[in-house]
């Protein structure tokens, strides 16, 4: 197992190329199991969730094809193979399998997905959703049973406003007979990405990206070809590491308008952006001022930066207060940067940071992907060597990050860990 190793201090300087959205990835190759042919999708994220993903649609008979930026899945010889245990296990997104197995094969089984450690994660408004639709659902032995004589559209009105169920739910219904309506879904870019795949499927899609979804549903969707949208998120968090640590970096191939939450707070904390069609500059900030962020859903404050942006917060003088109100135990990320030297404390749903305090390169670890953006953006403003366990979290997420960041200037390297980490690490 490995361990990331970051000497702090370094400006960062340069042009970083944004990867394709993972959050669209693990719903998008889940997807292609609806069609009847081949399925091609290209700007794909280097990622370990897209790997797990790939080997699980061929555990189920598909013919895939995984390249560096694009997989090819034909889907021809599929079939409803029970999932319970193993790989599936590994990810969360794995419950986009429920979804597109029950809308094509009208039956599914799939083990209760894994995935980051952010305090309690329920899926109740996707199995509402698959039970509207018509499915028995239920709970054998940790596994999600999954079975429909046929699905038929219904009204469905979300609950608590949900990405994964949104997706979800459109995956099981595109084929279902009639109209389905999702209420209350969620707007997130990536929910309009997986819609705009169906829709070049076949799939008759009205509404993605807003509240309201009204899905026709059709006998069958044929293979197509789909380039995945910019991860909004990893360029969040290299626009953070810029405002951390940047003398002038260019963020290239993003849509600036799915980050305009943080553009605002970034200007609010005395950052200069400039901003383009596909592309960010951001410049040197030596003063920064502390705000308060409160995570929302989309266009909201996405909690997924939240982790990062508490590290900048760091830097910024004065006191700031980042509220979760998405996940509110999502603070894993605090006690490791008090090990580094920050003045933080987390109350209730809230971090409280005073700033500006000097970090010091220490032994930490990674508690899930987004603990370890910000751990990241923490070694590189401490002075010192900074070590991050837990890298495997990080994989999951962030395509090629120490080619990134070392094309920036950052010294970034892995390092095999010893024995004995390896004992303290499991215990
Ligand atoms: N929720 C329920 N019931 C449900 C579903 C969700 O109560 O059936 C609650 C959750 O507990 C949470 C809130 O609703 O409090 C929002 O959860 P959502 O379903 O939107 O999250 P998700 O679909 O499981 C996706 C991303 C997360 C991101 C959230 C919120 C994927 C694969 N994951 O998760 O990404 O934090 O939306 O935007 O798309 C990450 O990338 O690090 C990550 C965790």
């Amino acid at each position: 197992m490995d361990k990331l190793m970051i000497e702090g201090g370094y400006p960062l300087e340069g042009t970083v190329q944004i990867s394709g959205a993972k959050n669209s990835a693990v719903a998008l190759i889940p997807a292609a199991i609806l069609a009847d042919s081949l399925v091609t999708i290209d700007n794909l994220p280097e990622i370990s969730d897209v790997h797990l993903l790939a080997e699980l649609l061929q555990e189920i008979g598909g013919d895939v094809t995984l390249g560096k930026h694009e997989i090819t899945v034909n889907p021809e010889n599929m079939i409803a193979m029970p999932l319970p245990n193993g790989r599936v296990k590994k990810l969360r997104a794995s419950y986009y399998l429920m979804g597109a197995m029950l809308g094509k094969f009208k039956k599914a089984v799939i083990g209760l997905p894994g995935g980051c450690n952010l305090g309690p994660r329920p899926i109740d408004q996707h199995i509402k959703g698959f039970e509207a639709l018509g499915a028995r659902v239920t709970n054998e032995q940790g596994a999600i049973y999954l079975r429909a004589d046929e699905l038929r559209g219904a009204r469905i009105y979300l609950d608590v406003v949900s990405v994964g169920a949104t997706i979800n739910i459109m995956l099981a219904a595109v084929k279902a007979k009639g109209q389905t309506i999702i209420e209350n879904a969620a707007k997130e870019p990536e929910i309009i990405d997986v819609a705009t795949l169906l829709t070049s499927m076949g799939a008759k899609i009205k509404g993605a990206g807003t509240n309201v979804i009204r899905i026709d549903g059709v006998e069958s969707l044929s293979g197509c070809r789909h380039s995945i949208i910019p991860d909004r998120i990893e360029a969040g968090t290299y626009m953070i590491l810029a405002a951390a640590m940047g003398q002038k970096v260019l963020i290239d191939n993003i849509i600036p308008y799915h980050v305009e939450s943080l553009i605002a707070k970034l200007r609010e904390m005395g950052v200069t952006i400039e901003v383009s069609d596909d592309q960010l500059l951001i410049h040197n900030s030596r003063e920064k001022k502390g705000v308060d962020i409160k995570t929302l859903v989309y266009p909201g404050f996405p909690t997924d930066l939240q982790q990062p942006f508490t590290s900048l917060l760091t830097q910024a003088e004065g006191t700031s207060i980042v509220t979760d109100t998405i996940y509110n135990a999502r603070f894993k990320h605090i006690d490791e940067l008090r090990r580094m030297g920050a003045n933080v404390k987390v109350e209730g749903r809230s971090a409280i940071i005073n700033g500006k305090t000097k970090l010091q390169g220490a032994r930490v670890r990674a508690s899930d992907l987004r603990a370890g953006a910000a751990l990241v953006v923490a070694g590189l403003l401490a002075e010192g060597v900074t070590e991050i366990s837990g890298l495997e979290h990080i994989d999951r997420g962030y395509a090629n990050l120490e080619e990134k960041l070392k094309g920036l200037g950052a010294k970034i390297w892995r390092e095999k860990m010893s024995e004995e980490e390896l004992e303290q690490v499991k215990s």
